[in-house]
């Protein structure tokens, strides 16, 4: 893979990537994003950057527009009209301010989106070129995705993290606070309903985007986000009797939003409602994603989060529930971990002295592993004999100590025990799942991996500690967000939205905790072994 070398603000990082995409396009998913005002057409001559080494291809019309012959011969360029395919060594001359948004890592995120076809939605008039936004409300990280609604095109889209993270890292403390303060209740609904307004924004900037285009907006969430967002029923998510039951998490207002945002006075709000108290409408636009009840069964789908939610389609029923495995899927709570992003060890590999290779997402510094590296590691250490399948290191050492990328990083027995009980809960909902449609674990024919936590992920080690069932992996899917690509089809298209309601009135529910046996199984479940196929 080629690498760009990149200098900014005095720091110099390197950055692999894909060939295809313009230069402004690839330093648009990390953190060197250029100064933009276009959507890269070559119209705001804006990103500028200068070419110290590589082949950067002949100047196009549009930069010598922009830029003085002078400057073209320094090397003087618009990086939006680059298409890099080699190594290239560039300086950002025209930084874009810090910002918490940026574009998704790659279209894998979601999952083909982009390429959604005209919808048959109603559009509003008076408006040109309508526009609808699609939000995925993570606990986690926050993603968006706006189109052109009547061409079905897509325009842009943005994540960055939730804000509420400040309330905890996982629903049920972020539940908690909100129950026992009214002002820590609106203060999580003000923060995502602010985040959304300042992606939107930096949409418009970066885009020239005119929000007053936005006519519709469709969110779809877990129920824990949907309730604080709405301000509404926070406190009823935590009680167990409500998780198997329709919760009125759904706003009775939308127009403060709406002019929070900037976008078309007129335009809808829709919060596509959960479909229990502790399953969102993420998992239900996540099935209407990947066509999941049309495809190969019997099927398992997994949303990997802090409250992961599990599917299973017999062919004939269809089964969900929800694992609280807490937020190591998303390296919260882990003393090494970060998201998913520049800098993260996302792939551990063994050599053949018994030593580990480390590669890391988009930049040669390391600051830390994200979920699918942490999976990895654990299943690495256990091959090579540090780690035993219960979750100890051996000679009883207390952590697993190493150097990447210039970084010292160590991952401890804590670390270690928050994965186990996130794989366990994960392999309790799924034996629990097939035992109750009738289904071995061996049987299935389709798996379904969505969350950005699959992006990265390695099957063969998700597997080796039963993460996820011994399938061939050719079976396996690594779908990405499949909560935000089904908000956005629902948005477009009525085809879709019936789907979602067909799935909505075919689920049944199952309370794992609830479950005869629940403690067995997840005891069981703690080794860092291959999920039983019984
Ligand atoms: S000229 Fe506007 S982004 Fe490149």
């Amino acid at each position: 893979m080629p690498v760009l070398v990149v200098r900014v603000n005095g720091a110099t990082h390197s950055i692999p990537y894909e060939p295809g995409p313009s230069l402004r396009d690839i330093l648009d998913v990390t953190e060197y994003r250029v100064r933009s005002a276009c959507h890269g057409i070559g119209a705001c001559g804006l990103c500028r950057v200068c070419v110290i080494a590589g082949e950067a291809g002949e100047a196009t019309q549009n930069e010598r527009l922009h830029l003085l012959p002078a400057l073209l011969s320094q090397g003087v360029r618009l990086a939006c009209q680059i298409r890099p395919k080699q190594d290239l060594h560039v300086e950002i001359l025209n930084p874009a301010p810090p910002s918490n948004w940026k574009s998704p890592p790659d279209a894998t995120l979601l999952q083909g989106a982009h390429k959604r076809g005209a919808g048959d939605r109603w559009l509003p008039s008076g408006v040109r070129h309508p526009g609808g936004l699609a939000v995925d409300l993570g606990t986690t990280n926050l993603c968006l995705s706006l189109f052109d609604l009547a061409r079905g095109k897509w325009l842009a889209d943005r994540w960055g993290r939730n804000p509420q993270h400040r309330y905890g890292a996982d629903v049920v403390t972020r539940l908690a606070a909100a129950s026992g303060s009214p002002d820590a209740a609106q203060e999580m609904s003000r923060l995502v309903i602010a985040a959304i307004g300042e992606a939107l924004l930096d949409i418009a900037t970066r885009e020239g985007f005119d929000l007053r285009r936005v006519a519709c907006v469709t969110l779809v969430g877990n129920s824990a986000m949907l309730a604080l967002l709405s301000g509404r029923n926070a406190e009823l998510l935590l009680r167990p009797e409500n998780w198997t039951r329709p919760v009125d998490c759904l706003p009775r207002d939308t127009s403060g939003w709406v002019a929070e945002w900037g976008i078309d006075s007129a335009a809808e709000v829709d919060v596509l409602a959960p479909l229990a108290g502790f399953v969102g409408s993420d998992l239900l636009a996540g099935l209407v994603a990947t066509r999941f009840i049309e495809g190969a069964s019997p099927a398992l789908f997994i949303d990997f989060g802090t409250n992961s939610e599990i599917a299973l389609w017999s062919g004939k029923e269809l089964w969900v529930t929800a694992a609280a495995g807490g937020p190591a899927f998303e390296s919260s709570g882990i003393g090494c971990g970060m998201p998913a992003e520049a800098g993260a060890v996302f792939r551990v590999e063994a050599q053949a002295d018994g030593g580990l290779n480390y590669l890391i997402i988009g930049d040669d510094r390391a600051r830390g592993v994200c979920g699918s590296g942490l999976v990895d590691l654990i299943a690495r250490l256990i091959e090579v004999g540090r780690l035993t399948p219960v979750g100890r290191f051996v000679n009883g050492a207390t952590g697993f100590a190493f150097s990447t990328g210039g970084t010292d990083l160590t991952l401890s027995k804590n670390d270690v025990d928050l994965m186990q009980r996130a794989k366990a809960a994960i392999g309790v909902g799924i034996r629990v799942l097939c035992s109750r449609a009738g289904v071995s674990v061996k049987e299935l024919r389709r798996v379904c991996v969505a969350g950005a936590f699959g992006r990265y992920l390695d099957i063969a080690s998700a597997q080796s500690i039963g993460l996820l069932p011994m399938v061939p992996p050719e079976k396996v899917e690594l779908a990405g967000n499949t909560a935000l690509a089904g908000c956005c089809d629902v948005m477009l298209s009525s085809l879709a939205a019936g789907r979602l309601d067909h799935l909505r009135s075919i689920a049944r529910l199952l309370n794992l905790a609830q479950q005869p046996g629940f403690e067995e199984l997840f005891m069981e479940n703690l080794y860092l072994q291959p999920l039983r196929e019984d």
